[in-house]
């Protein structure tokens, strides 16, 4: 092989490798965090930095530490909320994103 084909497959595999990072990145809870505390923080106790929210309305603290949940319940909660809460229009990466955030918060000895 060519020394100069070498060199465009190596390019076109980095490419490649480039484009496919964000599809299968795994979910971020850091940007997660972000996103709640400017969607959710009305209503939720995001985290425990936070002083006002609404007393009748389960913080994140307490959603995390339910018995068996699983990111996959918080994102069923949150495409199909039970009223009162609405439904929130995000996508389904950021939806991954909050639902891994909200997990950590769960305390160890709840896992
Ligand atoms: C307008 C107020 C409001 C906003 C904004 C809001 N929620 Fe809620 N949320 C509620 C209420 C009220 C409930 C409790 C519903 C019920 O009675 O079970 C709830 C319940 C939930 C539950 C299920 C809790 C459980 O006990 O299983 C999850 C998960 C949740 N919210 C996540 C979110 C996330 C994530 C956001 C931001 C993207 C958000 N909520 C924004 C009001 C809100």
């Amino acid at each position: 092989m060519d020394a100069r084909i070498v060199f465009t497959l190596g390019a076109v595999f980095a490419t490649s490798a480039a484009f496919a990072g964000p599809v299968t990145s795994a979910p971020d809870p850091e940007h997660g965090k972000d996103l709640a505390q400017r969607l959710c923080s009305n209503c939720h106790l995001v985290d425990s930095g936070q002083s006002h929210a609404s007393v009748d309305i389960p913080s994140f603290r307490e959603i995390a530490g339910k018995e068996g949940q699983t990111e996959g319940a918080i994102m069923a909660a949150i495409v199909i909320p039970k009223h009162p809460m609405p439904v929130i229009p995000i996508t389904k990466t950021e939806l991954e994103d909050l639902a891994a955030y909200i997990m950590t918060l769960r305390e160890p000895n709840e896992r």
